[in-house]
């Protein structure tokens, strides 16, 4: 397999203008200093209240009950809506987050003409495979979810999958579970790292978008065969289109990560990154158990997502909550309270460990072996 010489970013960044460009690195400024100088102000505020410190003990030192934590989570949101600097921190971020969607459509819009013919022209390909199958069927807990506030939703704007400029305001880190100074493509391949075995032949990403992982698992997998799945035709094809530019040889299908198509004990790595906490716990449920099915005996699945409140400090629990509600993850919240080793526990997964690679429990990473 080719080793790819170009990057995602790089094959984007010649497609933005250079006012749209300019807009989008303000924004991202703005989220850099509402993540480092208006946070650390608000966490103090928050840990110099009687109450804050109290819910800090406790949390350290606590139950890890879902009830309990939920309790906790709830009391703390409370302190902390009631400081002015933890508000103003809150409202940047809320600004971003919208801001950014809507000049990215801008940034897009610029160029239409550019994307289309560039979509359209012909490209020496390294030979993988596309498979879309736009009359199935969203699942109803995903249809309609503009998630991360996306004006778009899923698949109703048919550029939808170009989000270049928005890399551009995530490169610092500093929004969702990501802290500040977090480089999050470095991240995807620290991730990968954590499978146990240095020679699986067949990786597959469930919920892989397009191929940004899918390139961080090629980086430290050059030789195994990869397979992709995810809901989201345009994803997809964007991604293969990139793959394809890249040298980077992928099957991509579009395919509910709950009946991947895959043949039982088929696969012997299965990685996810950022996909769990987009679908509530029973829908997850559903995913290991396919996951299990696929995975051939002694193969791993590893996980990166957001972390558990309980593997956080309280503080930082009620900035992921926020998202729930301020930045539409809706299934962030019951995510959160969820414990992903106990669930692949009961499936029959075994060796079975949760942990952060680095601060504020980012990346959180799960993983587990098929017996
Ligand atoms: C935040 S994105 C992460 C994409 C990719 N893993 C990455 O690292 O860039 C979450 C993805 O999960 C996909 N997704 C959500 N539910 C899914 C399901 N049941 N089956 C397959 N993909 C799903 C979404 O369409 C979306 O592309």
């Amino acid at each position: 397999m080719n080793t790819p010489t170009n990057t995602a970013s790089n094959l984007n960044s010649s497609t933005i203008t250079q006012r749209s460009r300019a807009g989008l690195d303000a924004l991202a400024a703005m989220l850099k200093y509402s993540s480092t100088s208006l946070r650390s102000v608000a966490r103090e505020d928050f840990l110099a209240t009687e109450q804050g410190a109290q819910l800090a003990r406790e949390h350290e030192d606590g139950a890890t009950g879902a009830e309990e934590v939920a309790a906790r989570v709830d009391s703390a949101i409370k302190v902390a809506s009631a400081l002015p600097v933890h508000r103003m921190e809150r409202f940047v971020q809320r600004y971003v987050a919208e801001e950014m969607m809507s000049r990215n459509v801008v940034s897009v819009e610029e160029m239409r003409d550019f994307h289309v013919m560039q979509d359209a022209a012909p490209v020496e390909g390294a030979g993988g495979t596309l498979e879309l199958d736009g009359d199935a069927p969203l699942p109803a807990y995903y249809e309609g979810v503009h998630y991360h506030l996306s004006p778009h939703g899923a698949e109703d704007y048919d550029l939808g999958a170009k989000g270049g400029g928005i890399g551009r305001v995530f490169r610092y880190g500093g929004f969702a579970a990501v802290p500040p100074s977090s480089n999050i493509g470095s991240q995807r391949i620290d991730v990968v790292r954590q499978f146990r075995q240095a020679d699986l032949g067949r990786i597959l990403e469930i919920g892989c978008g397009g191929v940004f992982t899918l390139m961080a698992i090629h980086r430290v997998f050059p030789e195994a065969e990869l397979i992709g799945c995810d809901l989201n035709g345009q994803t997809l094809a964007e991604g293969f289109r990139i793959a394809e530019r890249m040298g980077m040889k992928v099957t991509l299908r579009q395919r509910d990560a709950r009946d991947t198509g895959e043949a039982a004990g088929s696969i012997d790595g299965v990685f996810s990154y950022a996909l769990h906490h987009e679908a509530p716990v029973e829908v997850n449920r559903e995913m290991f158990r396919e996951v299990f099915r696929v995975l051939r005996s002694g193969g791993e699945i590893v996980i990166s997502d957001p972390p558990p409140f309980r593997g956080v400090d309280i503080f930082d629990a009620v900035l992921l909550e926020w998202d729930n509600d301020h930045r539409e993850e809706p299934y962030f919240r019951e995510t959160c309270l969820a414990n992903w080793e106990d669930e692949l526990r009961a499936i029959g997964f075994v060796d079975v460990e949760g942990y952060a690679l680095g601060d504020h429990g980012y990346p959180w990473v799960t993983r587990a072996v098929k017996p």
